[in-house]
């Protein structure tokens, strides 16, 4: 069985996985809002939404039972001086990277136990230690962090591997474009950033190297920091 179910497949670090998984021979399928401009079958999914979640996951049994990885890639926040978070923001955040994530798993869990599938969360270094101006976004992604720890221990005597992925700055457009974390820390700083962001390709090969490994070898976790 070589089927991966892949949240956020449309663009970013997700476009990349999915283009990866497929040349690998893997079939992927894309769950999300928007079908990724692939020839792979997509499921339409909001992660805010928990009528989405559950009609996707109804779709995953009655069609797509029988998968080895899902791949959490689905993930978004802003960099905001603390004084300004907004309950709605925040709200959505959180569904988007914490209570999206972990029902659709939850609901997934027994086929998970079934196939013995893998489970891979693409977090975000601000998952494991503070960065100002994310007070949200950083929030929800220790949130994201503790699904990882917690599906190890609710797995840890099956053949699931779960793996928690934590990158510093992609060149994504959640990162890059010109409404991007990028310039949201340049309008709150009043200084110009001359970071330059990690290739999602090279993100992306890592995570399959990572998944390719013998399935009684689990890297539990992986940071990965920006030169
Ligand atoms: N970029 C970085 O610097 C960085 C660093 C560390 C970790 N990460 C993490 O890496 C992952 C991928 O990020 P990226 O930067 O590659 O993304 P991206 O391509 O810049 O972000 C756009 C994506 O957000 C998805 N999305 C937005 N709202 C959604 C919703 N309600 N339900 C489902 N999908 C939704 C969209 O998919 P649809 O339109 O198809 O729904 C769209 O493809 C995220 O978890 C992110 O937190 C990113």
């Amino acid at each position: 069985m070589k089927r991966i179910l892949l949240t956020w497949a449309s663009s970013g670090l997700g476009l990349e996985l999915a283009k990866l998984f497929t040349e690998k021979g893997y079939e992927v399928i894309a769950l999300g809002r928007h079908k990724p401009a692939l020839d792979i079958p997509h499921i339409s999914l909001d992660l805010t939404s928990g009528e989405s979640i559950q009609h996707c996951v109804q779709e995953i049994h009655e069609k797509y039972s029988d998968f080895s990885c899902l791949l959490h890639c689905a993930g978004d926040g802003k960099v905001q001086l603390i004084q300004e978070v907004e309950y709605a923001e925040a709200e959505t955040t959180f569904k988007l990277n914490a209570i999206g994530p972990l029902t659709l798993t939850t609901w997934l869990f027994d086929l998970i136990k079934k196939n013995e599938s893998d489970v891979i969360v693409i977090v975000a270094s601000i998952g494991v230690k503070w960065v100002q101006h994310m007070t949200t976004y950083g929030g929800s992604k220790w949130w994201m962090r503790w699904l990882v720890e917690n599906l190890q221990a609710e797995l840890k005597w099956t053949k699931s591997r779960i793996t928690g992925v934590y990158p510093w700055q992609l060149d994504t457009q959640s990162m890059s474009w010109p409404n991007g974390r990028k310039s949201q820390l340049e309008k709150i700083t009043g200084k110009k950033e001359t970071i330059s962001p990690m290739d999602p390709k090279e993100i992306a090969k890592i995570v399959f190297d990572i998944y390719a490994l013998p399935k009684n070898i689990e890297i539990s976790e992986i940071i990965i920091n920006r030169k």
